[in-house]
C-alpha cells in the first residue's frame, strides 16, 4: 500500500528565479496553452501540466517515426515560487522538499541581465541555488548515492531587442557568479567563520565554496561533479503582437526528463 501511493507521486518541476522575469507567466502558458496577466506572486504555487502531442518524452525516445499510436504524454507538476528578495525562503525550502523533484528551471530576464545591476542580481540568486543543491548532493553522498539533478537555465524574453542571447547570458552569468563566489568567501574569511579545523557546522570555507574548490573561473560544467546537469535554453513565453511564444526547447527538456 505504502509502495503504491508513493509511485502515484506525480513528477514535479520547480521554477525559480528572480522576479519579474516570467516564472508565472511559463506556470500558466504550460498548464493552460496560453500566457495569461499575471502580478507579482507572493505565495508558492502548483498547476497541474501535460507534454503536448508534439513533445517526445523520455519513453517515446526510441520511438520511430513512423509508429502512428499516439505518443506517450505524462503528467506532471509545476511549482511556481515568489523571486522577490524577501519571500525566496519559499523557493530555498522547495530545492530540497519534494520527494519526486525532476528537474529545475530557473528563469532568467534575458533583458534585464544587459544592465550591472539585473545581472548581479540574478547571478547571485543563482549562485545561493546551486549552493544549496550543492550541499545537498555532499551531504546525500554518504547515505544512497546522491541522484543526478537536472537545470535548465531558461533565457526568457528572447522577443525583447534589447534581450542577450542564450550564449551569452551563459557565458556572463558564470562571470559574475564567479565575482560572487569570490565576494562570499572573502567575507566568510574576514569574519572568522569557518577559521577552526573542528567547526563541522557547515561554516567552512570549502563547503561554501560553488563548484570546483580553488578553481579561478566558474563554468556551469563544474557543476556536474555536484550532481547537477545544467542547460542554458533561449526562449520567450510572450511575442511581441500577434507573434507567439517560443518554447519549444524547454518543453523539450522537460520531455527528456519527465
Ligand atoms: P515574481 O512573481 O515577482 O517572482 O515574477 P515572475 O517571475 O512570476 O514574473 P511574471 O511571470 O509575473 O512576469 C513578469 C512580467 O514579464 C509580466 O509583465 C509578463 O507579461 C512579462 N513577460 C514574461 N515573459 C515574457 C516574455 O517572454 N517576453 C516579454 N516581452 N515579456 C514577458
Ligand atoms: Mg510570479
Amino acid at each position: 500500500l505504502y509502495r503504491s501511493a508513493a509511485s502515484k507521486e506525480l513528477p514535479t518541476f520547480l521554477l525559480i528565479g528572480p522576479s519579474g522575469s516570467g516564472k508565472t507567466s511559463l506556470l500558466t502558458l504550460f498548464s493552460n496553452g496560453t500566457p495569461a496577466p499575471t502580478h507579482i506572486s507572493q505565495e508558492p504555487q502548483t498547476a497541474l501540466c501535460q507534454l503536448p502531442s508534439s513533445t517526445r518524452s523520455s519513453e517515446d525516445r526510441y520511438r520511430s517515426e513512423n509508429d502512428t499510436s499516439s505518443r506517450h504524454q505524462p503528467k506532471f507538476l509545476l511549482l511556481d515560487t515568489p523571486g522577490h528578495g524577501k519571500l525566496r525562503h519559499h523557493a530555498l525550502t522547495s530545492l530540497t522538499s519534494p520527494k519526486a523533484l525532476r528537474g529545475i528551471l530557473f528563469v532568467v530576464d534575458s533583458a534585464s541581465v544587459s544592465s550591472a545591476t539585473g545581472m548581479t542580481e540574478t547571478a547571485e540568486y543563482l549562485h545561493d541555488v546551486l549552493l544549496v543543491l550543492q550541499k545537498r548532493h555532499t551531504q546525500s553522498k554518504s547515505s544512497k548515492g546522491p541522484q543526478q539533478i537536472p537545470v535548465l537555465v531558461a533565457a526568457n524574453k528572447q522577443d525583447v531587442f534589447t534581450s542577450l542571447p542564450a550564449g551569452l547570458v551563459k557565458t556572463r552569468l558564470e562571470q559574475e557568479v564567479g565575482r560572487v563566489r569570490e565576494t562570499k568567501s572573502k567575507g566568510l574569511l574576514d569574519s572568522g567563520i569557518g577559521m577552526d579545523d573542528d567547526d563541522d557546522a557547515g561554516g567552512d570555507e570549502e563547503t561554501n565554496w560553488l563548484g570546483q574548490y580553488g578553481s579561478k573561473e566558474f563554468k556551469l560544467a563544474q557543476m556536474e561533479e555536484h550532481g547537477l546537469d545544467i542547460r542554458v535554453l533561449g526562449g520567450n513565453v510572450k511575442g511581441e503582437g500577434k507573434e507567439k511564444g517560443k518554447v519549444e526547447e524547454w518543453w523539450a527538456w522537460v520531455g527528456e526528463n519527465l
